[in-house]
């Protein structure tokens, strides 16, 4: 059986960084009070994750914040946090296809029919407008009607009653593309929602493989073993054996009900929409569960939304600029609008190559901005010293009008018109000064020269 489940997270997390979790043994309310912790945390800058023990009337404990330091990926790939990135981009490369197995701890409790009753899961209300209690950590599968191949992706389910969930499908996810082929021939669409499993799963469904590719291979590629599944009770579709809760139901593809506002990766209220319902047909659990929530509009979303995304960025500046060090999107722009781009720099001209290539792979980035490697791209404040110093304002910075951008930024027109600014924040080759140095720092010992 597959090792790494969520528990197994938590007891890594435990052992090898205390400091990374909180618990809370009093009762909250998850309509608030969950969420308010968290914020207060975050209003003290700390990002631990938090496993509440009583939620509202609920006997399920309620982990949240999960996916917000960089620290946490990383443990989940085993690696150092400064190579999260780079693990991250290999690992996907070796896709491994998942195991079928006949069964798993996700059965260990099965409801169906009439029994089936949503309201009795710990659900949060995480932010003042949200029009309701929100699943925000569901990974969704469900299968191309042409191809039967998979899809999984994560989409926020607004709950609307005991058996019937919301779903949002952005214009641009591979979900909305093989729902349109249901709207098509008319045909409901089966799916299953996996909620609570190993970081590296979420990580991993959240890769930006072309359409067609099962995220589950990608899992498997960044869990570095097959990722085991079973099959569903009521639908046609396959969800991990050690996940802590899968909910199955089917979509109507003419049934809509209104869902929303919602607070988004950008901090911002999402609009309300006219979205599509799932009809719950059955839910499985562990014995013992844990939901697992994410702190929606914070950097728990935004965090783990923006990580999957470096790398296919990553990959096409290779192409355009094959010095490329490293990038990263960081919570300053909401892990999705700016770009840093840590380039080798070899000729003059090829910071702007980078950037163009940004743009082309990621439709969210509006602010790309290229340095020399020896600026620290996880540091803004470094960022901006290049920018201060290294910037010349009539030659280095270029600005596009209204290329495609992303619905979810405010300033988009016509719904999707984004203006970007690309930044060369490199030195020239030639002719820039030296930096300056006080040679012998790294050797002093500050405890011999300076006493109380
Ligand atoms: C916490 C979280 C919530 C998300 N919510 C949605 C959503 O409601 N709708 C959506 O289309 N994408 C959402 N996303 C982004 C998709 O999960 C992501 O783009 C995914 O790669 C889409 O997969 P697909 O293109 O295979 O459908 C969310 C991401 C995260 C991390």
């Amino acid at each position: 059986m597959n090792k790494k489940d969520l528990r197994d997270y938590l007891e890594l997390l435990k052992k090898e960084a205390p400091e990374e979790i909180e618990f809370v043994k009093r009762n909250v309310n998850p309509r608030f009070e969950l969420s308010a912790v968290l914020a207060k945390l975050e209003s003290q800058n700390r990002y631990p994750a938090v496993l509440f023990h009583q939620v509202g009337h609920s006997n399920i404990p309620v982990l949240s914040n999960l996916f917000a330091t960089r620290r946490r990926l990383a443990l989940a790939l085993g690696c150092d946090e400064r190579k999260l990135n780079e693990v991250y981009r290999e690992r996907e490369d070796h896709r491994i296809e998942p195991k079928l197995v006949k069964t798993g701890p996700i059965k260990e409790i099965v409801i169906t029919g009439k029994d089936v009753d949503l309201t009795k899961l710990p659900i949060i209300t995480h932010n003042e407008k949200d029009a309701g209690p929100y699943i925000t950590a569901g990974a969704m599968v469900l299968r191309d009607p042409d191809t039967k191949k998979r899809n999984i992706g994560i989409y926020r389910h607004m709950l609307h009653g005991p058996k019937e969930l919301g779903v949002h499908f952005a214009e641009t996810s591979h979900s909305n593309l093989i729902f349109e082929k249901h709207i098509k021939i008319n045909k409901p669409m089966e799916v299953a929602i996996t909620l609570g499993m190993h970081p590296a799963f979420y990580l991993g469904v959240l890769s930006f493989v072309p359409f067609g590719v099962d995220e589950y291979t990608v899992v498997g590629g960044l869990m570095e073993e097959p990722l085991e599944i079973v099959k569903c009770e009521t639908v046609d579709l396959e969800v991990p054996s050690i996940a802590e809760i899968v909910i199955e139901g089917i979509i109507d593809p003419q049934k809509r009900k209104e869902e929303g506002p919602y607070g988004e990766f950008t901090t911002l209220y999402g609009k309300p929409l006219m979205n599509p319902v799932i009809d719950v047909t059955a839910i499985t659990m562990r014995k013992e569960p844990i939901y697992l929530d994410i702190f929606s509009g914070h950097l728990d979303h935004q965090l783990l939304g923006g990580t999957p995304r470096l790398s296919s960025i990553y990959k096409a500046i290779k192409v355009a600029c094959p010095t490329v060090k490293d990038v990263f999107m960081p919570p300053s722009g909401c892990c999705r609008f700016t770009c840093y781009i840590s380039i080798e720099k070899r000729h003059e001209g090829e910071a702007k190559n980078a950037i163009c290539a940004a743009f082309a792979s990621d439709p969210f980035i509006k602010y790309a901005v290229v340095v020399d490697s020896d600026i620290d791209i996880f540091s803004d404040s470094n960022v901006w010293k290049a920018i201060a110093t290294r910037v010349n304002v009539d030659e280095d910075i270029f600005h596009i009008r209204e290329a495609k951008g992303h619905p979810l930024d405010p300033t988009a027109k016509k719904g999707f018109l984004v203006s970007k600014v690309g930044i060369d924040a490199t030195k020239p080759l030639l002719g820039y000064p030296e930096t300056i140095h006080v040679p012998g720092s790294s050797e002093i010992e500050l405890d011999s020269y300076i006493t109380k």
